[in-house]
């Protein structure tokens, strides 16, 4: 192959670059350009240059940590940082912080340490049926809402033993810890793509912006210095804040309080919205697919999963067809469309591209998992293409919602097992029905979440 640069789009403006041709869809646009210009594309956003690629053969070298590549926080990550902190999401690869947590704080996430989190996640199923019960037949519900609600409560409960009581009824009022991160989510967002100096003026949406990082970070800091002076300081496996506390490496060096406090914050920042995101999708896909549905009921009842019995992790971890799904639904829906990565070191890329050090790169995964050489019918939702025999045809980076390697997702198998023991749980109670025009996701929401998804829930008849 002949070396190349990337190829970068015509359509460019002085001080704005592309920032115009790429919104107010960066998901669409982004799947235009490389159907436009090939696998690896450079754009430039207000002076930030970034090289995008759908290829998994660049995506491999792009996600995997090595002397090439590496994660380092800038663009919105940067902004998350200002209330995820040194948590294990916001933390650049080459910092001390980071390395410790990580290491401390894989084995708490390991499938065999989650199995201790089922009873929990089945309870909040449990909770989440008593509150879907309160809607009538014809009454559309804002589904999101409640996936939401219940993946917050979950990495709560789990996370810190904390309750938000967001499960309590259907008029329980929003926690403010919840409004204050949903609303740093949506400012983050925003704020990457502006100018600096309008970050730091006294606008009223700056001011919120800092008392919401403060709400948050008081909050946290109160449930840990309960939980230190509490009867539970020293139980290391009553959740992830009693390992968190108490875990230390072979050096006997252990976590701050200060990073305890973001790595809480992190999770729930990191764990709550993709879950819900993708139970959201999933009950949206199935109603649409009857056939689909019909499979997994088939499954449910087989297992012998029940809405009023408590699935196990043994159960849970044998739902092997909604397994499937789920990983249909993060391919059309990852609910991250983008990682970025930092070039350390010039490198000459799959496809002859050549990448210079210190440029931003990203994975599109918005687009990546949409490739037709690799998904035929992209827009099509297709559980069957997550069969064994089907994945071996694939490269195995040309799925990556959860990324790969050291910096990916440490919540990976805490997320699945509890969308497969909500969604078991509540699809023998309910059947969930969409019938209206099809959904898109919100362009100004940093995740992929189904925009006004109303759908009616009605019981369930004739499951064993
Ligand atoms: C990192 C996706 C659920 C905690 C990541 C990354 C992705 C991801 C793509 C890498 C980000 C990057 O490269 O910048 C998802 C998806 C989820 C999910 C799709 C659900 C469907 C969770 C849950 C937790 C969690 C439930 C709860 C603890 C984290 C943390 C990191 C991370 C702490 C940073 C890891 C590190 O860099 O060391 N996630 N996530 N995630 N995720 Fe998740």
């Amino acid at each position: 192959d002949q070396i190349k640069l990337p190829a970068v789009p015509k359509r460019s403006l002085p001080y704005f670059g592309n920032l115009y041709e790429m919104l107010p869809d960066l998901q669409a646009s982004w799947r235009r350009l490389f159907e436009e210009h090939g696998s690896v594309v450079k754009i430039n956003l207000i002076g930030n240059e970034i090289i995008g690629t759908n290829d998994p053969a660049v995506a491999e070298l792009f996600v995997k940590e090595s002397e090439y590549f590496t994660k380092k926080i800038n663009g919105g990550l940067s902004e998350i940082k200002a209330f995820g902190g040194q948590g294990l999401f916001t933390t650049d690869s080459d910092e001390m912080d980071w390395r410790l947590a990580h290491k401390l704080l894989m084995p708490a996430f390991s499938p065999r340490a989650i199995k201790a989190y089922q009873l929990e996640m089945s309870l909040i199923g449990q909770q989440t049926i008593r509150l879907l019960e309160q809607f009538t037949p014809d009454e559309p519900v804002e589904i999101l809402n409640w996936t939401t609600n219940l993946t917050f409560e979950t990495i709560g409960k789990v996370g810190f033993g904390y309750d938000f009581h967001l499960l309590d009824d259907r008029y329980a009022e929003n926690h403010p810890f919840i409004e204050a991160m949903g609303y740093c989510m949506k400012q983050a967002f925003k704020r990457m793509l502006q100018p600096k100096v309008l970050k730091r003026l006294p606008f009223e949406s700056n001011r919120r912006f800092d008392r919401s990082i403060k709400l948050m970070h008081s909050t946290v800091d109160d449930v840990i210095q309960q939980r230190k002076n509490g009867p539970e300081a020293k139980d290391m496996n009553k959740d992830v804040l009693g390992f968190m506390l108490n875990a230390r490496d072979e050096n006997d060096l252990g976590l701050t309080d200060e990073n305890i406090r973001d790595q809480v914050i992190t999770f729930l920042i990191a764990g709550h919205e993709t879950t819900s995101n993708t139970l959201a999708w999933t009950l949206y896909e199935l109603s649409r697919h009857p056939e689909i549905e019909e499979k997994v009921l088939q499954e449910i009842v087989n297992l012998e999963i029940t809405h009023d019995g408590l699935p196990t992790s043994k159960q849970s971890s044998n739902m092997k067809y909604t397994h499937q799904v789920l990983k249909e639904t993060l391919r059309m829906y990852s609910p991250l469309r983008a990682l970025g990565k930092h070039c350390k070191k010039d490198i000459i890329v799959p496809g002859g591209y050549q990448i210079k050090a210190g440029s931003e790169v990203i994975v599109h995964l918005g687009s990546m998992h949409y490739n037709e050489a690799i998904y035929p019918n992209p827009d099509e939702y297709d559980p069957s293409r997550w069969t064994p025999e089907e994945e071996q045809k694939r490269s195995r980076f040309a799925w990556l919602p959860f990324s790969t390697g050291p910096r990916s997702c440490i919540g990976m198998a805490l997320a699945l097992q509890e969308a497969k023991t909500i969604l078991g749980m509540l699809l023998h109670r309910f059947r969930f029905v969409y019938d209206g025009p099809p959904i898109t996701h919100d362009p100004k929401s940093p995740t992929t979440k189904p925009l006004n998804l109303f759908m009616k829930i009605l019981p369930r008849e004739h499951l064993p």
